[in-house]
């Protein structure tokens, strides 16, 4: 009875299953994700590791074509890391969907998902201070006590699991690339840091797990943010920096569902503020706003002409 359409279901059943299978594993235990890593690392095999909080968007995806792109063996993490929220209720909104994300990666270059619990990661509490000096006394760092420091507690944890050739991160979180960067170099980390671009929405705002959770109003204006971002590149033939920066701020706050916390023009390496558009380097603008409960971040780049 070979022919038994019922068979044959199964059989295709089972066929499917044993692909997604081989496909994508979704890893808990860091003895398990080890013991795979050691394999493909004797089979000569790069890693590549995309570090993530899930509620995966187009913007993740991108790390992990490049990720596919450049190493043999992709490992995408999904940890929503409690030590970087500095406001609880941030933390407990954080969108979390691991089947969902799950179904995203399987048809990408990701080969293994890394998906522990917070006990995994942190069996007892992680008491270390990085310092990251001037880095993280701006922007971020600045508005968001301690949050680089939770970023870099479960960063370098993750370095220490995977031990990756290459790690992957967006510019959209500008900041964070500077403090990764940083901790790879003082820390001496033999893993080489890929920046990727920012994806956005058609309409411009800059991809972000926290947008799902907009009102449809709020999502409908918070493309003001990315639309002034680039109306102020234009801008710096007729205002300097200081009159950039307040013009950028007022234009915002005029739609009554933002609030900007704060837009500074910063130096791309050392991120500190430029107060002159012929200082040297790269320039870059980076903004935090408020829409509603949703804390949003974006930035654009000031080329030098
Ligand atoms: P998360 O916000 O999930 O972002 C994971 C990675 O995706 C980061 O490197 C981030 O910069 C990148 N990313 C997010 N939105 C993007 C976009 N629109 N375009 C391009 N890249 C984008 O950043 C974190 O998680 C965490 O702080 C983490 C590094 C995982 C540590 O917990």
């Amino acid at each position: 009875m070979i022919s038994d359409p019922a068979v044959i279901v199964l059989n295709y059943l089972f066929t499917l299953h044993a692909h997604f299978h081989t496909k994508m594993q979704v890893i808990k235990h860091i003895n398990d994700l080890q013991t795979i890593l050691d394999v493909k690392r004797k089979e000569g095999l790069s890693i590549g590791f995309v570090p993530t909080m899930g509620a995966l968007h187009e913007g993740h995806l991108s790390l992990v074509r490049n990720a596919g792109q450049q190493t043999d063996f992709v490992v995408v993490s999904i940890f929503v890391n409690p030590t970087q929220f500095n406001d609880k209720g941030d933390l407990e909104r954080y969108p979390r969907d691991l089947r969902k994300d799950t179904q995203l990666l399987t048809p990408t270059s990701c080969q293994l998902i890394f998906a522990p619990e917070v006990d995994e990661i942190y069996p007892e509490p992680d008491t270390r201070q990085f310092n990251f000096g001037p880095l993280e006394q701006v922007m971020e760092g600045k508005f968001r006590p301690g949050h680089f420091n939770g970023v870099a507690q479960v960063v370098s944890r993750l370095f220490d699991i995977v031990c990756p050739d290459k790690a992957f991160f967006g510019q959209k979180d500008f900041q964070q690339l500077a403090i990764i960067r940083e901790m790879v170099r003082k820390l001496k980390l033999p893993v080489d840091v890929i920046s990727c671009p920012i994806i956005r929405e058609t309409d411009g705002l800059a991809m972000s797990s926290r947008n799902m959770l907009l009102t449809p109003e709020q999502r409908h204006n918070a493309v003001h943010i990315s639309a002034t971002l680039f109306e102020a590149v234009n801008k710096t033939a007729e205002l300097s920096v200081e009159e950039l920066c307040r013009w950028v701020v007022a234009r915002i706050n005029e739609n009554e569902y933002l609030n900007t916390e704060y837009f500074e023009i910063v130096n791309e390496e050392s991120l500190q503020p430029v107060r002159n558009w012929k200082d040297a380097g790269n320039k870059v603008g980076c903004i935090a706003v408020h829409c509603g409960k949703i804390r949003l971040i974006d930035n654009v780049v000031f080329r030098n002409t």
